[in-house]
């Protein structure tokens, strides 16, 4: 029985916000960088609660930020937000993050610093999920040459470019699929790598070139402009 599009299931939602600033050049975590006078987390929580179905809320910030109270001057968060302390790599923050999600069907892990991920990113992921999916992933055609080099620099494979994709979060999964990853206790900088290697089908559905991660100052420069133009619109 197919009963892939029946009742709606339930999403959990783990933002991973316990980076450094460091390759930003900043000395606030980077989620608490302002733009526009708001935390990139701020921008990142805003669209996570329009998600549909979402059932529960996980921040993960850098230890010492660790409780919602704390939280409210560096974003507003919904009631019922479990915030915790993250790790030193990224796969600890998931874990982190993932350990206090609950009963859900679907959990998506995002970066709090792709901060303008538009919503309807979020809506494709969940829905590849729900339509049978054991993950999706968002993705962009990527539109550069990629070149596979070994440790000298010496090129070792030219991979065609029409079957590669950047891919951007949410991450989507079944929960139980996630949850099995994560204990196997192996580690990756990229959720659908672990999930992949258990031998799951995992998609790319349409991502969004405004899911782009906040990494370098040029980027921060670029989130500065889109909101500055947003404003512009509005007046
Ligand atoms: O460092 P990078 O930009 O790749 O991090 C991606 C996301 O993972 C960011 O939102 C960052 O806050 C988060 N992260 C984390 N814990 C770490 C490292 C990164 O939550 N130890």
């Amino acid at each position: 029985v197919n009963d892939a599009h029946a009742a709606p299931r339930s999403v959990g939602v783990v933002v991973v916000a316990a980076g450094s600033g460091t390759r930003l050049g900043a000395d606030v975590p980077k989620a608490f960088v302002q733009v526009a006078g708001r935390s990139l987390l701020s921008y990142a929580v805003e669209r996570v609660t329009q998600v549909a179905h979402l059932a529960r809320l996980v921040i993960v910030v850098p230890e010492g930020h660790g409780t919602a109270t704390a939280l409210g001057d560096v974003a507003p968060v919904p009631e019922g937000t479990v915030v915790v302390p993250g790790g030193a790599e990224r796969t600890d923050s998931v874990r982190a993050g993932l350990a206090e999600v609950g009963e859900v069907d679907i959990v998506l892990i995002h970066d709090a610093a792709r901060a303008f991920t538009p919503v309807a990113v979020f809506d494709r992921v969940v829905a590849a999920v729900a339509a049978g999916a054991s993950g999706a992933v968002p993705g962009l055609p990527v539109v550069d040459t990629i070149k596979a080099v070994d440790a000298d620099g010496t090129i070792t494979g030219t991979p065609d470019r029409a079957g590669l994709r950047a891919v951007q979060t949410p991450q989507g999964f079944d929960a139980d699929v996630l949850r099995a990853a994560y204990a196997s206790g192996l580690s990756a900088t990229d959720d659908a790598a672990l999930v992949e290697t258990l031998g799951h089908h995992v998609r790319v559905v349409a991502g969004d070139p405004l899911a782009f991660k906040v990494t370098t100052p040029e980027d921060l420069a670029r989130a500065q402009r889109l909101v500055a133009s947003w404003a512009a619109s509005v007046d």
